[in-house]
C-alpha cells in the first residue's frame, strides 16, 4: 500500500477522508459505501500523481488554476521567504510592500485605466466585491436605485449569496433561495444552439432590452465572462463586447468582466478583455493570479469607479481579513515574474492552434457535436445526434457523464471536466506550459473513450 506521508497510509487517509472531509460540490454517498476518493498527492509540470503512484495529465489545471504548472519550488519559496519576513498584516487601513508591488504590477498589465486593485481570497469574493462596489458607486453618485445586476443564463459567478444573484445555473440557486434580489438573466453566447430566428446580433441587444424592461434607473451592472465557462466555453460572436460596452455607456451601467478563469494567460493574453479588445469598468479575477500556489483573488476597478470613493470622508464599506495577504501577494509576484520570464503567454499563442486542431480531429466521432473555445480553454459538446444536434435527456446524461466518461477518462490518466450544467460537455484547460506532447496524450485517451461512449449511446 502506498504511503502518503511518513505516518499515514493510503487506507488510513481514505478512512479519515470518509469520516471527516466534506468535499465541495460532490455527491458523497458513494464514498460512504466504499468507493475510493481520488487522492492527489503531488504534481509536477502538467502532471499529478495519486496516492497509488498513478500519473495523470492534468488537462484542467486543477480547476483552471495552475497556469504555470505544478511543482514549482521557486514559487512556493517566494511565499516561504515572505512568511519569514512578515507572515501577515492586514490591508484594513494598512499597507505592506508586497500588496503595493502586486497592485502596481496588476495595474500595469490590466487594460486601460483599470488602475485600482482590491484584493480578496478567491473568485466568489471578487465577484461579491464587484457587485457591492457597483451598488455603492451608484449611491455615491446620486443614483441610489441602481442595484440590479444583469448576468447571463447558465453562467457561474460563485456561490456566496451575493454572487449567486449573478450565477445563472438554476440547480445551484434553488436550494438557497431567497438571496440578494436584483439578479436578471439574459441569453448567453451559445452560438451552437441559437434559437430559430435569433441571430448573433440579437445577443448583445438582449442586454439593452433587459435594461429597458427593468428600468435603466434600477440597473447597476452587467457581469459577463470573456468566454463563458458553464455550458462549455462559449466565445462571443464578433463585435459582441464592443456593443455591450456601448449599451453600458448608453444606460450608465457598469461593465464587469468576470475573469476568474479567463485572465492570467488562459486566453493567450494577461486578461480576457484584451483578447477581445474591450474595456470593462471592473475586472474580477482569482485562480491563475497565483497559479493557485496561494489562495488569492482581486477586483480591479477603473479610475472612474474609484473616484467617488476617494471623495471627502467616503470609503468602500467592505473588506476581508485576508485580502492582500503578504504571502499570497509574494507568491503572485513570483508567479507573474515566472510567466513573463518563461514566455508562458507566448506559449499559449504559439500552440493554441494545435490544441484546437487536436480537438477538431475528434469530430468524426458521432458523439462529438461541437468544439469551441479560445486559447487553452476549450470544450467538446456531446450530442446524441450530430445532424439534428439532439442532446441527451437527464437520465442519459447522468449515465454518460457520471456513469461512464468521468470515471473512464480518469482511469486512463486524463483529468478534465465532464459537466452538464448546460448541455453535456467535456472541458479542457491544460496548464499554459502544455504543448504538442500533452495534446497527443489527450487525444490518445479521448479518441477511444469517446468512440466507446458513441457505441454505448447507440445501444441505449
Ligand atoms: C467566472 C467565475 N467567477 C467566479 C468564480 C468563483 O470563484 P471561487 O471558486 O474562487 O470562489 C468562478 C469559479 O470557478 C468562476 O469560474
Amino acid at each position: 500500500m502506498a504511503t502518503t506521508s511518513s505516518e499515514v497510509t493510503s487506507a488510513e487517509l481514505q478512512e479519515q477522508a470518509r469520516r471527516h472531509l466534506w468535499l465541495h460540490f460532490s455527491r458523497m454517498g458513494p464514498y460512504e459505501h466504499g468507493t475510493e476518493i481520488p487522492m492527489i498527492t503531488r504534481g509536477e509540470g502538467c502532471y499529478v500523481w495519486d496516492d497509488h503512484g498513478n500519473r495523470y495529465l492534468d488537462a484542467l489545471s486543477a480547476l483552471f488554476c495552475v497556469n504555470i504548472g505544478h511543482g514549482r519550488a521557486d514559487i512556493a519559496q517566494a511565499g516561504a521567504d515572505q512568511a519569514a519576513e512578515l507572515g501577515f498584516f492586514t490591508t484594513w487601513s494598512y499597507a505592506h510592500p508586497r500588496a503595493v508591488e502586486l497592485a502596481t504590477k496588476i495595474a500595469s498589465l490590466a487594460p486601460g485605466d483599470l488602475n485600482r486593485v482590491f484584493f480578496t481570497s478567491g473568485g466568489g469574493e471578487s465577484v461579491e466585491t464587484a457587485l457591492k462596489v457597483a451598488r455603492q458607486y451608484y449611491k455615491l453618485t446620486g443614483h441610489p436605485n441602481k442595484t440590479k445586476i444583469i448576468a447571463r443564463e447558465v453562467a457561474y459567478h460563485g456561490t456566496t449569496l451575493g454572487a449567486l444573484t449573478a450565477t445563472g445555473v438554476t440547480g445551484l440557486r434553488q436550494p438557497f433561495e431567497p438571496f440578494t434580489p436584483g439578479g436578471c438573466h439574459v441569453p448567453n453566447t451559445n452560438l451552437y444552439r441559437l434559437p430559430p430566428g435569433y441571430g448573433e446580433e440579437n445577443l448583445a441587444e438582449a442586454i439593452a432590452e433587459r435594461i429597458e424592461f427593468e428600468g435603466p434607473e434600477t440597473v447597476a451592472a452587467v457581469i459577463l465572462e470573456p468566454v463563458q465557462n458553464a455550458g462549455g466555453c462559449f466565445p462571443p460572436p464578433e463585435g459582441y463586447f464592443q456593443r455591450v460596452r456601448e449599451i453600458c455607456d448608453e444606460y450608465n451601467v457598469l461593465m464587469i468582466s468576470d475573469e476568474v478563469i479567463c485572465s492570467w494567460g488562459r486566453l493567450g493574453e494577461w486578461f480576457g478583455a484584451q483578447r477581445f479588445g474591450y474595456q470593462p469598468d471592473i475586472i474580477t479575477t482569482a485562480k491563475g493570479i497565483t497559479s493557485a500556489y496561494a489562495p488569492m483573488g482581486a477586483m480591479i476597478a477603473s479610475d472612474r469607479v474609484i473616484e467617488p470613493f476617494l471623495d471627502g470622508n467616503n470609503s468602500f464599506i467592505h473588506g476581508f481579513t485576508f485580502g492582500g495577504h503578504p504571502m499570497a501577494a509574494a507568491v503572485s509576484l513570483a508567479n507573474i515574474q515566472a510567466m513573463e520570464d518563461e514566455e508562458v503567454i507566448e506559449n499559449v499563442r504559439e500552440h493554441e492552434g494545435e490544441f484546437r486542431a487536436m480537438l477538431e480531429s475528434l469530430r468524426d466521432i458521432p458523439i462529438v457535436g461541437d468544439v469551441r473555445g479560445v486559447g487553452y480553454f476549450h470544450a467538446i459538446e456531446l450530442v446524441k445526434d450530430r445532424e439534428t444536434r439532439e442532446t441527451f435527456n437527464s437520465e442519459e446524461s447522468e449515465h454518460l457523464l457520471r456513469g461512464f466518461l468521468s470515471g473512464e477518462l480518469y482511469r486512463r490518466g486524463l483529468i478534465c471536466r465532464t459537466d452538464d450544467r448546460g448541455d453535456p460537455v467535456l472541458q479542457f484547460a491544460p496548464p499554459l506550459i502544455a504543448g504538442p506532447e500533452q495534446f497527443a496524450e489527450m487525444e490518445a485517451v479521448l479518441r477511444p473513450v469517446l468512440e466507446e461512449a458513441s457505441t454505448m449511446i447507440k445501444a441505449m
